[in-house]
């Protein structure tokens, strides 16, 4: 492996309802997620994030997994429901003590904070007025943003806004995979501005506690176009500015593209200037690139998802591309130029079916050799010229893959779900020997 930039961030991420747990204790809130989950059909082993992985009771534990690795960041999310049950009001103490439990333990542990303030739990009762679709979200974001900066702005290294903004649109109100369900299509647009907004506003309200750096967390996947007619050239632009470009285009400076649904109905004046507020870092998370063509007459889309041929596949069936993050990396430096803040690859990482052997032991090879090809893409695209400061594993631990439930693994650490007992995996030790290094 080459070497890296002194002082690149190497971390792990999770998210507070894949591995919480503890749903109902010390007066948290429902989430759109509890919600979800609870609804027959929604989650593929009927099973739901009531006690995930547990984390909240073995947060010390955890802690420690993350020294034993060595890294000098932890990215996790705070739960919306645990600071403010309602989705408004003032901060719930209870809630946010958890949090500053968990900072306090890894600062004492020598790693860096990160903290996502929307990991796609929604406060129930947020959802019941309207939920993103509502542009007063927005600003309950904002204050949320707030309320927790107060508590845990003297500590958190990197305060990130949104985890994904598309996919919380597309899959959480577009297709209705993931929660809060909702089958809108292209009319869930609102739901991508009302984001940016609250994303824009939380900036500006992160800004008036913290001076730590403040950063988005978007999914990226470089389009590959199936087919080369016109029609092949214009889904595969038309994908690519709703996956790629709508959510980072307005926060570089440059307004919305022209992306299917777009809204003008719903963007305020002023509004672009808000979303366009100075982010110290961009967070990219990147699992796969996407099969592109033309639509089959009479659909609804404008495009048509393909599987991609001659790619090796993880068990959630996606190809395992290391090329594609390059070049995406390549490609956010080329669009954007110096409006580009420093990159830091906040999730990167595969699900395989890690089972443990007659010694207890997990060795994942398939992961290693992920990690390993992903890892030196980002080198890469760094010696290309890219500004990647950093590069976060997804995940420290196997843990609830929401729709997905408990049956897609993507820990370093393997979590046998009725004992709850963590075994780092052989890849847990890869990673702590790079990161060594
Ligand atoms: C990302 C999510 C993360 C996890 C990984 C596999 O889209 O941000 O929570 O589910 O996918």
């Amino acid at each position: 492996m080459p070497d890296f930039p002194a002082g690149f961030r190497w971390g792990v991420s999770t998210s507070a309802y894949q591995i919480e747990g503890a749903t109902t204790v010390d007066g948290r809130g429902p989430s759109i997620w509890d919600t979800f989950a609870h609804e027959p059909g929604r989650i593929v082993d009927g099973s739901t994030g009531d006690e995930a992985c547990d984390h909240y009771h073995r947060h010390a534990e955890d802690t420690a997994l993350l020294a034993g690795l060595g890294v000098s960041a932890y990215r996790f999310s705070v739960a919306w429901p645990r600071v403010q049950p309602t989705g408004a009001g003032p901060a719930h103490a209870a809630g946010l003590d958890f949090y500053d439990r968990l900072v306090d333990g890894l600062l004492a542990a020598g790693v860096d904070p990160v903290a996502t303030l929307f990991h796609w739990d929604l406060p129930q009762a947020l959802e019941d007025a309207g939920g993103w679709l509502n542009r007063d979200t927005a600003a309950r974001f904002a204050e949320y943003a707030d309320l927790t900066a107060a508590r845990l702005g003297d500590r958190v290294k990197l305060w990130i806004t949104l985890n994904e903004p598309f996919i919380h649109m597309s899959l959480g109100h577009g297709i209705g995979t993931h929660a809060p369900g909702r089958m809108l299509l292209f009319d869930a647009f609102p739901v991508a501005h009302h984001q940016l907004l609250g994303h824009g506003l939380a900036v500006a309200a992160l800004r008036a506690r913290t001076a730590s750096p403040v950063a988005i967390a978007n999914n990226y996947s470089p389009v590959r176009q199936v087919g080369d007619t016109d029609a092949d050239r214009a889904a595969a632009q038309a994908y690519d500015a709703l996956h790629n470009l709508l959510f980072t285009d307005p926060l570089l400076g440059r307004g919305y593209p022209d992306a299917p649904g777009l809204d003008p109905a719903v963007i305020h004046d002023g509004d672009l200037d808000v979303l366009a507020a100075p982010i110290d870092v961009l967070g990219v998370n990147y699992y796969n690139p996407t099969g592109i063509r033309a639509p089959e007459e009479g659909s609804p889309l404008p495009f048509e998802m393909v599987p991609l041929d001659g790619y090796p596949r993880t068990a959630f069936d996606w190809p395992v591309a290391p090329d594609g993050l390059r070049e995406l990396l390549l490609q956010l430096h080329d669009r954007y130029g110096d409006a580009l803040p420093p990159v830091q690859v906040t999730e990167s990482g595969c699900a395989y079916d890690d089972v443990p052997d007659a010694q207890g032991r997990v060795d994942d090879p398939d992961r290693i050799a992920y990690l390993d090809g992903h890892v030196r893409a980002v080198h890469e695209a760094i010696t290309a010229g890219v500004p990647v400061t950093g590069y976060f594993v997804w995940s420290l631990l196997d843990n609830w893959e929401w729709a997905e439930g408990f049956t897609k693994r993507f820990g370093l650490v393997h979590v046998d779900y009725p004992t709850q007992r963590r075994t780092p995996k052989s890849s847990y030790a890869w990673f702590r020997d790079l990161v060594r290094r």
